[in-house]
């Protein structure tokens, strides 16, 4: 008789005779993440214990739910809670709902894990204060960079997580966007239909084109990294949606690329924050994050590091979910910032700019560049084609540009558009 294969070490039933029990799950939603979350529960076979969902809270039971039709389904949350899950997942979406809900399962020291950034940027703070005072696990790994697990490592390092800035791409369509513009020389509506069609953009992609999604995630990132409480709206915010094709050739032009951005920074003199669309040199880290896929840089003191993978998904957002769901029963701790600073005041840095200026009839580059220069705004790139100039400029505030471009349009009819350039001197 031939041996037995040897079967995958992280099966746990092979050390131990006894069936383990399973890890009950009550599923908040049963929509596109809850749905994978369930599929994977019921598939996976790499979890230490089975991982059984006792239920899932929706709006409409009646409605077809491919996948995960087993999945009992209730309107009532108390219903859901009577199963005694051993976590609670929520994956609602809406925030002032889950929001109540969460901290009732806290309340009841039922160990929470949540996808939600919009919940998370608004209300993350308060309920891990909750968490913290019941003793109860909460983690919501998935909430920034869905499907590569980095935020509860960094929770158990307080050394390495000693960071003064952080800049990412944080939301996978508009990087999509960006990248297929370059690539295809499509234009900003044709590609964002693309990317819906690919699955990569939601049917309304209003806050990924507009940058809210990324503030989201930032504003998370902020306090679990410990530079500070900040609400999103104190973030300066800029949407994809001003960048055209000649932007995109122009930047290739001064070897770079034009990447959706988020970044903040803690020095001397305060903290600084910005969400927008950026000129990257093509030598960045981050303008070599093609497509889809999400990435981070932390800058701590013991150097600077990287984290890409995918940032959204059902698979990817699903298998983090339940890794968080395992570790919450572990006794886990919740994630917690290693140091907190309370709520801080927020501005936007001074940067070097991509600038643009139509018009009909241009005034030559030199005439331009001398024009910005007596409001000390001084090119160090600049190139002409058709009726349009860019040029890529030293480091100075948004106002200082704002103030030059409005005088400028003032003096001769042309349109100016500004985006940040991400270039050290
Ligand atoms: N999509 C991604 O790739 C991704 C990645 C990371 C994080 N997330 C986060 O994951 C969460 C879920 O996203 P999703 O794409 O799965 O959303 P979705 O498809 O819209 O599903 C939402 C689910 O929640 C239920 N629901 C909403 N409000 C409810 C309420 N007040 N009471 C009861 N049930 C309610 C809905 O019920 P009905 O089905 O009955 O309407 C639906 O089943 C969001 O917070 C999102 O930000 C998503």
């Amino acid at each position: 008789m031939s041996a037995p294969a040897i079967t995958a070490v992280r099966d746990a039933s092979h050390y131990s005779t006894a069936p383990a029990r399973p890890i009950t799950i009550a599923l908040l939603g049963l929509g596109r993440i809850g749905s994978a979350v369930a599929r994977r529960a019921r598939e996976d076979r790499a979890s230490p214990q089975p991982l059984r969902v006792v239920g899932a809270l929706v709006r409409d039971v009646t409605m077809a739910r491919p996948g995960a039709e087993e999945i009992p389904r209730t309107t009532d949350v108390a219903e859901l809670f009577a199963r005694r899950p051993d976590v609670v997942v929520e994956v609602l979406g809406d925030i002032e709902a889950a929001r109540t809900l969460i901290r009732g399962a806290l309340e009841r020291r039922v160990p929470v894990v949540t996808a939600n950034k919009a919940l998370m940027a608004r209300h993350g703070e308060e309920l891990l204060g909750l968490a913290i005072r019941t003793g109860t696990a909460f983690r919501y790994e998935a909430s920034v960079l869905a499907g590569v697990p980095f935020l509860g490592t960094f929770s158990a390092r307080p050394l390495a997580s000693r960071v003064t800035a952080l800049s990412g791409i944080l939301n996978g369509t508009t990087n999509f966007v960006l990248s297929q513009m370059r690539d295809t020389g499509a234009g900003l509506v044709e590609t964002t239909l693309d990317a819906q069609r690919r699955g990569f953009a939601e049917p309304d992609p209003s806050q990924d084109i507009s940058g809210n999604d990324a503030a989201h995630k930032l504003a998370i990132l902020a306090w679990h990294f410990g530079l500070g409480s900040i609400a999103p709206e104190a973030i300066e915010t800029i949407g994809i949606d001003g960048i055209d094709t000649d932007d995109v050739t122009a930047a290739d032009q001064f070897a770079g690329v034009i990447r959706p951005v988020a970044r903040i920074e803690q020095s001397g003199e305060g903290t600084t924050a910005f969400v927008g669309p950026a000129f990257l040199p093509r030598t960045d880290r981050l303008a070599q994050v093609d497509g889809v896929e999400n990435a981070l840089v932390l800058e701590t003191d013991a150097g600077r590091l990287f984290f890409s993978g995918p940032g959204a998904g059902p698979i990817p957002t699903a298998t983090t979910i339940l890794d968080d769901v395992i570790e919450a029963t572990r006794g886990g701790q919740p994630h917690a910032p290693v140091n907190r600073r309370g709520r801080v005041p927020v501005g936007p840095p001074a940067t070097s700019w991509f600038l643009r200026l139509t018009a009909r009839r241009l005034p030559p580059g030199d005439e331009i560049v001398g024009f910005l220069g007596s409001y000390g705004i001084w090119s160090h790139r600049t190139l002409t084609r058709g009726q349009g100039i860019w040029l890529l400029t030293y480091p100075c505030t948004r106002d200082r540009v704002e103030m030059a471009l409005c005088a400028l349009s003032a003096a001769t009819p042309c349109d100016g558009y500004a985006i940040r350039a991400l270039v050290e001197h």
